[in-house]
């Protein structure tokens, strides 16, 4: 049974709330979808759906209530939100390098932050799942030849001929078990002991030798250690619960019929779940308040967050917030702004203040990557260091103005050494992208840069603390 109250403000996350009033799995379908593509054969397309629908789940609804609750606990202020990783995943690189080199700067970068924030950190990565890209055209012309744009490898391949890009079900399946493979993998890296804080050397990448942030970097390490040891000490045991830490997947939310097709009820719990990751989101593209993609976000009891961009108005956060959380449940959503650089001081500012006005519970997280992309002379998109740490930066302190908390930090990076952001320790020019540029889609942070990132929060975290000191 569920009960009819809504208005409790202080509902813990797990006392069911009602359903949405005419909402089902497969109710965006009566709305305007836009991102889809267009698969030609649609006996396969229903054939790899049945499929996906009897295939097990990735996550658990455990899981997803335990990260709601942290998402709850990030929005008071006790804890801070690290969620990062590739703009895309691509079939080709699931494997085993890449994912654990993940791991090791995620892992890396929570450690200073929580080392520097005192706070524990909600580890999301963008894996697991991260298949599906939005695109600005449907089509894209090259020589005059016409083809359906790249949509991510869940959808079609990058190359461009017509049997790559034309849309491919069977896609699906496999990016499902790509899934899957990661999940496990990762998984078995962390019950084994890889995210210990015993062992934080177990992370160490090579660059950790040669870079101009190793020595702070292993100042922390150290003191995190003599602290670890200082309790072990003082208490006469191990620190068990330091042995093992908590990793949760995201993805866009982007391919609906991939999404409704893991969209399961569960044993013991109402309601329904996207089983196929821990945390949804929506992207600015289709955030639209009467599309699909609000409509099959508002009825998943997983939390959610959704992107927000530069034309976005205060009344239609407020009433993308109305249709998404209605219930004003902690931990349920996360609002991601990705501004610019250029852009955040003049924009943000009304955002932050009718929500608060309005008294609304949400997450504010910030994503300094999406609104500071260009294009180089040379061809290459990229963004600049500088813009990154500046738009972080920004925010931290719009948000202090304007007294709300920014709770975490979205980002594109990668454990690989590419060379796809300009600026950063390294000094990384136009020329140095040739070098090792490897996104088929948005240029990532490189390890060092996404440390040197979490550094640069934490300093600036400090300053606001205490700024006489900084
Ligand atoms: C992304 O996160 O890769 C993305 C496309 O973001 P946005 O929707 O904010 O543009
Ligand atoms: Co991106």
């Amino acid at each position: 049974m569920l009960p009819q109250d809504r208005s409790s403000q202080d509902r813990s996350p797990l006392q069911p709330v009602n359903l949405p009033e005419g909402w089902a799995p497969d109710s965006w379908r009566s709305r305007p979808a836009t991102q889809m593509p267009a698969y030609p054969d649609a006996d396969a397309l229903q054939d790899a759906l049945r499929e996906l629908r009897a295939l097990p789940p990735l996550v658990t609804s455990w899981e997803i209530i335990a990260l709601k609750q942290h998402l709850a606990e990030a929005q008071e202020g006790r804890r801070f939100l690290l969620q990062g990783g590739d703009c895309a995943e691509s079939f080709a690189e699931c494997s085993s390098d890449v994912i654990s080199n993940r791991l090791k700067v995620l892992l890396q970068m929570s450690l200073v932050l929580v080392h520097g924030l005192r706070l524990p950190v909600v580890r999301v990565g963008r894996f697991a799942g991260q298949y599906a890209k939005p695109r600005s055209a449907d089509d894209e012309t090259r020589d005059g030849v016409t083809l359906p744009s790249y949509r991510g490898d869940i959808v079609n391949a990058p190359g461009f001929t017509a049997q790559e890009r034309v849309p491919d079900p069977r896609r699906m399946i496999k990016a499902h078990a790509r899934s899957a493979m990661t999940m496990n993998f990762v998984r078995a890296l962390i019950d084994g002991g890889f995210a210990d804080l015993h062992h934080p050397e177990y992370w160490d990448l090579r660059w950790v030798r040669h870079s101009p942030l190793a020595d702070e970097y292993h100042r922390m390490v150290a003191s995190i250690g003599d602290a670890v040891r200082f309790m072990e000490t003082l208490s006469g045991s191990q620190v068990h619960n330091l042995n093992r830490v908590d990793f949760y997947t995201a993805h866009e939310a982007l391919l609906l019929p991939y999404e409704e097709a893991q969209t399961r009820q569960v044993p013991r719990q109402w309601g329904w779940f996207n089983l196929s990751t821990h945390f949804p989101w929506i992207g600015m593209r289709t955030a639209a308040l009467d599309g699909a993609h609000v409509e099959y976000f508002r009825g998943i009891r997983n939390p959610i967050a959704v992107k927000v961009g530069p034309g976005a108005t205060p009344d239609a956060v407020l009433r993308l917030i109305d249709a998404l959380n209605p219930d004003d449940e902690p931990g349920r959503l996360t609002l991601v702004h990705r501004m610019g650089a250029a852009q955040i001081g003049s924009k943000l500012p009304a955002l932050l203040d009718a929500v608060r006005r309005d008294g609304r519970r949400v997450l504010w997280v910030c994503d300094p990557m999406h609104g500071n992309t260009e294009s180089t002379a040379n061809g290459y998109k990229t963004r600049r260091f500088g813009n990154i740490r500046s738009e972080l930066e920004q925010a931290f302190d719009l948000h202090a103005v304007a007294g709300t908390r920014l709770g975490g930090v979205h980002l594109e990076l990668t454990g690989e050494d590419v060379t796809e952001c300009l600026g950063g320790a390294r000094e990384l020019t136009e020329h140095d992208l040739e070098r090792a540029y490897r996104s088929t889609v948005d240029p990532r942070l490189n390890y060092e840069q996404a440390l040197e990132i979490a550094m640069s929060i934490v300093r600036k975290h400090a300053q606001l603390v205490a700024p006489v000191q900084a």
